[in-house]
């Protein structure tokens, strides 16, 4: 049976528009009806958004250290992957009823459920690095990172309006744009580099889309034609 490695970006949950926030739900449980019909494991991994950058800011008021702040973002993303796991629940799919801490888990889990749903694991990365993880550990060699920007582009796309969308690249062309990191809690970047370091050591492809468009985020899960980045092995 094919698994399918998801992440989606915490933003993805609250569409600023209320109208939006229903049609994607709404998407996004047809899709996953639809996979789940046609024999395929889903693997989502939850980000925080703002509610995990929300509950870091009032934590710092307090807390300087990264790895209890951290602990703070992890929480976040549980309660966001919560949210996708009853939404799933509640249209019939054979969802795991635990949230696992790690990616280990995770896999173990897919023996007994077709959908696995699941935010962060430990301090020092962010759910984008969870997402390769799963995929490593459940045997997919693919991983598809939904977020509310269309590519990866060559600078930051809100601060220089020349920044060029890129459709194809390298796991180490992908590390010059991120950066070394490790990210600071909170902090945001295209893909968390040491997403892009479990990528490599791993061989997992990754391709980073807006996963508003849940039509485009199946293409890509299904390894079809789609608008995004694909990033590959040397
Ligand atoms: P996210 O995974 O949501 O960060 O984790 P992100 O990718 O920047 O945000 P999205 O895609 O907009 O949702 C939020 C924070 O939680 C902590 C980190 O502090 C991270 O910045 N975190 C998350 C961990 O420490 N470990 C994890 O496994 C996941």
């Amino acid at each position: 049976m094919t698994t399918h490695i998801i992440a989606l970006g915490g933003s993805l949950l609250r569409p600023e528009e209320a109208e939006k926030r229903v049609q994607w739900f709404g998407q996004l449980r047809q899709m996953a009806v639809l996979l789940e019909g046609n024999d395929r494991k889903l693997g989502f991994v939850i980000g925080g958004g703002l509610p995990a950058r929300e509950a870091i800011d009032l934590a710092k008021t307090n807390v300087t250290d990264s790895y209890r702040l951290d602990t703070v973002g992890i929480a976040a993303t549980r309660l966001n992957a919560t949210i996708i796991q009853q939404t799933l629940i509640d249209i019939g799919c054979n969802v795991s009823p635990i949230i696992p801490k790690t990616t280990d888990e995770a896999a173990e889990l897919f023996d007994s459920h077709n959908i696995v749903v699941m935010g962060g694991t430990s301090p020092g990365h962010t759910t984008d690095a969870v997402a390769v993880a799963l995929a490593r550990d459940s045997g997919a060699s693919y991983c598809v990172i939904a977020t509310n920007v269309s590519h990866v582009y060559d600078s930051d796309p809100r601060k220089n309006p020349d920044a060029k969308a890129i459709e194809e690249m390298t796991h180490s062309d992908l590390l010059q744009i991120t950066g070394e990191g490790p990210l600071q809690p909170g902090e945001s970047a295209a893909v968390d580099p040491i997403a892009v370091k479990w990528a490599i050591s791993s061989g997992i492809r990754i391709a980073v889309l807006d996963g508003r468009d849940i039509e485009n985020l199946e293409n890509a899960i299904e390894g079809k034609e789609f608008s995004g980045t694909l990033v590959k092995s040397e």
